[in-house]
């Protein structure tokens, strides 16, 4: 018994110089002074030794026990003190330098379409008119017939039509080639006095180039009311282009045709690159067309109920890409919509 006593410590002392780390030290009490190791196993059956013996190997098994818990707290202060040393040497070798200055956030921007169709809408806006908006998806009805262009009328080829196969409708379907169904989408739903303004993208089925693309914005407007007439519209518009471009604009009206208004016209401003005298931003001709407009035709009106000899009004459709490559110079279409982020951070 006193042997395995003897072996019991050396064994302990020795496993315990090697040992390099807490949870090793932990292991180690576990296996040599825990509730199942020799040493307690030992010091538990004493009392079933006969008295001579029981003395010896107590008061033997006793001193390893204070001997082996000893080195026990010791072992365990080395290795603490040598853990905190690793600690401060990582803290000295991997310091952070707080005081570097950050990597700059990126911060996005409204795209210039975005842009313009708040600038347009806010001046609209002051005029008096509502903001709406509508489908992009169409029935010919709206886009086509209710504005007095049946099918197999000639004035189908102003527009180059995106049709869509589908059975949702009893109608041909398609993306509208235009904002100008929302002057019957706004009309059959409410009474005069009427005055919106209605941006919204427009899709054609166009080859596209610098200055065609096959989706575009537009901005539409309608008034009408008792007693509007061109001179109100003329008014409107010409504000309009003063607000948009310069109080020294000046504002061209020539006739034009739509098949869903008359007299049509359509809306041109003195170049502002040029003040007139022809330049390549104008072709020579010293004048910008900014837009089509004219006076809601007597057809459309009947068409959603109103009384053509008690109501009149106008209505306006312009291009919003247009007015951005005029305003910024820009000379091909295609940059507007093909994400290049050189192009758009310049806004
Ligand atoms: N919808 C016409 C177009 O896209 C523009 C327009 C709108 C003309 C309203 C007159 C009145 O070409």
């Amino acid at each position: 018994m006193l042997k395995k006593l003897d072996q019991t410590r050396s064994k302990a002392i020795d496993e315990l110089s090697s040992l390099s780390d807490l949870k090793g030290l932990e292991d180690w009490r576990i296996r040599h002074l825990g509730k199942k190791s020799a040493l307690t196993q030992i010091l538990r059956g004493l009392a079933a030794l006969p008295s001579e013996e029981r003395k010896a190997v107590g008061a033997s098994a006793n001193e390893v026990k204070a001997l082996l818990e000893r080195h026990y707290g010791e072992k365990k202060e080395t290795l603490k003190q040598e853990a905190y040393q690793d600690l401060e040497r990582t803290l000295t070798v991997e310091k952070i330098d707080v005081t570097l200055p950050g990597r700059p956030i990126s911060l996005g921007r409204l795209h210039p379409t975005t842009q313009i169709v708040r600038e347009i809408c806010d001046i609209f806006v002051a005029l008096g008119f509502q903001v709406v908006e509508g489908p992009e998806v169409e029935s010919d009805y709206y886009n086509f017939e209710a504005l007095n262009i049946p099918a197999d009328h000639p004035a189908r080829d102003m527009f180059s039509t995106f049709w869509i196969d589908t059975e949702i409708s009893e109608r041909p379907m398609l993306l509208r080639t235009h904002t100008s169904p929302m002057q019957i989408r706004v009309m059959e739903r409410t009474r005069p006095p009427v005055r919106v303004v209605v941006p919204g993208k427009c899709y054609r089925y166009e080859a596209t180039d610098a200055t065609h693309e096959s989706m575009f914005y537009q901005i539409e407007g309608l008034a009408v009311d008792e007693n509007i007439t061109l001179a109100d519209l003329k008014g409107t518009l010409f504000e309009f282009a003063k607000r948009l471009f310069g109080e020294e604009r000046k504002v061209r009206f020539r006739c034009d045709y739509f098949p869903f208004v008359e007299p049509g016209v359509e809306i041109a401003i003195d170049c502002f690159a040029c003040g007139g005298a022809g330049c390549r931003l104008c072709s020579g001709t010293g004048w910008l067309e900014i837009l089509g407009a004219g006076m809601v035709h007597p057809d459309v009106l009947r068409r959603v109920n109103y009384d053509p000899d008690v109501y009149t009004g106008f209505a306006f459709g312009l291009g919003l890409e247009r007015i951005l490559m005029l305003r910024y110079g820009i000379d091909d279409i295609r940059l507007f919509y093909s994400n290049d982020i050189r192009f758009l951070r310049q806004f």
